[in-house]
């Protein structure tokens, strides 16, 4: 049987990945979930799958090298996913340490501990044994030129804490493959949405928000372009790359679905209005009356875009969910999930709501 060491499975993307991966292989395959559970780690998002045999929990932090090695010796890991990382731009821009430690720290101690739990004496590795990185586009900077898109072969040039953090790591396991060619790949993905995901950031942030009857808070003019991938495609995309792609490339992953902030935000409000019940009161709140321009975001990055040219030619992924129909799925979820954002945002999230869009 296959095991699957995932880091920051009890995320948002990481949680969606295990669900996907045992609704396909069902009990073919063993899972370990490596989490510290920071704010953004929720065993809750996992609580379907939790009983089954085929799946452990351990709560480790990804930097803390003993305890990573101590699993690799406890248990034959054929593929590492590794999705830990701090994630969210906002936070790094107002405190990067965390961001340098966890995304570049913890990802040089998973190599570490991969390549020496898989090196042979001879130079060369266990074979079929593999480490997948998951990145983001936004190391490639941010384009100006509406006929531009990212490419594999597009220059990195991060421009938040976050990013740079990611894009050095990036650089990290490309040094790994080239000088130990240890057997990896790097997928970079563009903005994700779906169950799961932790309400700081802007689809969930405006859903929750507007069933509050809360301001949506919109950064600068409101017209930064993100490309939004449904979060199960995105999973679908890396073990599609684990199991097809070549080893030591690097595969794009992204739908081709270029939107607004502003256009976001009001599909969401239009999407509340549709699927809450006539008799629920908070509808009448529900309105483009709560779009509230803010203050820009620093450094703020105008348009990502994904060219997924590659992984479509060699491993035959392409984007299966629309948006119209994925963003109903993922309102729809947050109605029916309401009490997981109330456990989200109670506690500590007041504070940084307040510390994030007080006086802003
Ligand atoms: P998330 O913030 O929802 O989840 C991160 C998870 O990592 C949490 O469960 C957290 O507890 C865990 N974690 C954080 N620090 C840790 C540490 N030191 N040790 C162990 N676990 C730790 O993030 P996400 O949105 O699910 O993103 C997952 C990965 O995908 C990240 O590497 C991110 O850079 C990348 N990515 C995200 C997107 C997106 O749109 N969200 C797009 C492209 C790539
Ligand atoms: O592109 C991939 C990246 O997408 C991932 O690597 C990151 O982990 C993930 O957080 C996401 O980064 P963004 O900064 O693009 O996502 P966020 O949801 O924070 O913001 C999306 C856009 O909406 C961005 O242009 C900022 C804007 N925004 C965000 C918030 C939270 C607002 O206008 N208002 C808000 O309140």
């Amino acid at each position: 049987m296959r095991t699957y060491l995932v880091t920051g499975g009890a995320g948002f993307i990481g949680s969606n990945y295990i669900h996907y991966m045992f609704k396909k292989y069902g009990d073919s395959i063993r899972i370990i979930n490596v989490d510290k559970l920071t704010y953004a780690g929720n065993l809750e998002n996992l609580k379907d799958i939790e009983d089954r045999d085929n799946y452990t929990f351990i709560r480790a932090d990804i930097c803390d090298a003993e305890a990573i090695n101590k699993i690799f010796e406890e248990n034959d890991i054929d593929r590492v996913v590794h999705f830990a990382a701090e994630s969210h731009v906002d936070r790094s821009i107002k405190h990067p340490m965390v961001f340098v430690k966890t995304n570049v720290l913890g990802t040089v101690t998973m190599l570490n501990a991969a390549k020496a739990a898989w090196e042979l004496p001879d130079g060369t590795y266990k074979p079929d044994h593999k480490f997948l990185h998951v990145s983001t586009d936004e190391v490639y900077g941010s384009l100006s030129n509406p006929e531009d898109y990212f490419y594999e072969t597009t220059k990195y040039d991060p421009h938040s804490p976050y990013s740079a953090s990611k894009a050095s790591s990036d650089f990290f396991v490309k040094a790994y493959m080239d000088t130990y060619k240890f057997p990896a790949n790097i997928t970079n993905c563009s903005n994700n949405y779906g169950p799961y995901q932790f309400p700081e950031k802007l689809i969930p942030l405006t859903i929750n928000n507007a069933l509050h009857g809360k301001a949506l808070p919109i950064y600068g003019d409101g017209k930064n372009i993100r490309d939004w991938l449904y979060v199960e495609d995105h999973a679908k995309g890396i073990d599609m790359v684990q199991e097809e792609g070549k080893l030591f490339e690097t595969y794009n992953i992204g739908g081709h679905n270029e939107r607004q902030n502003i256009q976001i935000v009001k599909t969401i409000i239009k999407t509340l209005q549709e699927l809450l019940p006539d008799d629920d009161p908070r509808k009448k709140n529900v309105s483009e009356d709560l779009i509230t321009y803010v203050t820009d975001r620093k450094g703020h990055d105008r348009r990502y875009a994904i060219a997924p040219d590659k992984i479509k030619a060699e491993v035959g992924w392409y984007p299966e969910t629309c948006f119209e129909e994925g963003i109903k799925k993922t309102v729809k979820w947050y109605l029916e999930h309401e009490e997981w954002i109330d456990h989200c945002v109670s506690g500590d999230y007041q504070k940084y709501y307040e510390d994030m869009y007080k006086n802003r």
